[in-house]
């Protein structure tokens, strides 16, 4: 059975003291404990988060980190390094970092399984653009980066990846895909698994939706079939709205 996930996705917002002040009011909140938390704030936040949610159970994340080990990579954050913080999962492929950033799929592909080889949970995002849900190429779209980012990655790995799904459009632009088309694609990833690796991968790797959940709708998109959970950015900033989202 599938574990519901709410991953919180700061972006970059938030001090150090903004952070503990976050988690400081997130104790005083009942939170479901069937559902597993993960908030991932900036680099420069998530030692104190780590030391602030222990006591929570709420698991800290990074939203990015290198594929290199050590060097000269000036500004790039390493696996190492968050480890040494007690950092367990890391966001990669962000739409952001994509699109931004320039991260292209191979270059994901080389994080996501130096990620793994590391420990560290990563948490995939892809989704298509509203050009291409326009133009009916949403599914080839994800189907391309499914296959891409999950290159030359085994069985047994590719079940320790989160996937999250999330359309472009959809991110803070408070447009929300509807519960039947988020569960329609998730279905979709969860079947290109099962293609690609086997049923017990497909069954047990985790596929989130990711753009403009919210207190208000995270009940219908967590009750979907095949949506196993969220990866909230701007709803995730409060620590009221997030003990809402966990207690969807
Ligand atoms: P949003 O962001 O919830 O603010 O739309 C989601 C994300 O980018 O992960």
């Amino acid at each position: 059975m599938r574990k519901k996930l709410i991953a919180g996705n700061w972006k970059m917002n938030k001090t150090a003291n903004e952070t503990k002040e976050f988690f400081e009011e997130l104790k005083k909140y009942d939170l479901n404990k069937d559902v597993n938390m993960v908030i991932c704030p900036p680099f420069s936040s998530l030692d104190r988060a780590v030391n602030a949610a222990k006591d929570i159970g709420v698991a800290i994340g990074a939203q990015n980190m290198s594929d290199q080990e050590s060097g000269a990579f000036t500004g790039e954050i390493s696996a190492n390094m968050l480890l040494d913080l007690g950092v367990e999962y890391v966001i990669l492929g962000h739409s952001e970092r994509r699109e931004i950033f320039n991260e292209q799929d191979g270059y994901i592909n080389s994080k996501v399984r130096y990620a793994i080889e590391k420990n560290l949970i990563p948490i995939l995002c892809i989704g298509e653009t509203l050009e291409e849900r326009e133009a009916d190429g949403h599914f080839d779209k994800v189907k391309s980066q499914i296959e891409k980012d999950f290159e030359n990655i085994s069985a047994e790995d590719a079940i320790k990846v989160i996937i999250a799904y999330e359309p472009i459009w959809a991110i803070g632009t408070g447009k929300t895909a509807t519960a039947k088309d988020a569960s329609e694609m998730c279905h979709f990833i969860r079947e290109e698994i099962k293609k690609m690796y086997n049923d017990e991968v497909a069954n047990n790797i985790s596929i989130l939706y990711g753009g403009s959940v919210k207190p208000a709708n995270v009940n219908e998109l967590m009750n979907a079939p095949d949506i196993d959970g969220a990866l909230v950015g701007g709803a995730s900033l409060k620590a009221e709205d997030y003990s809402k989202l966990v207690n969807f």
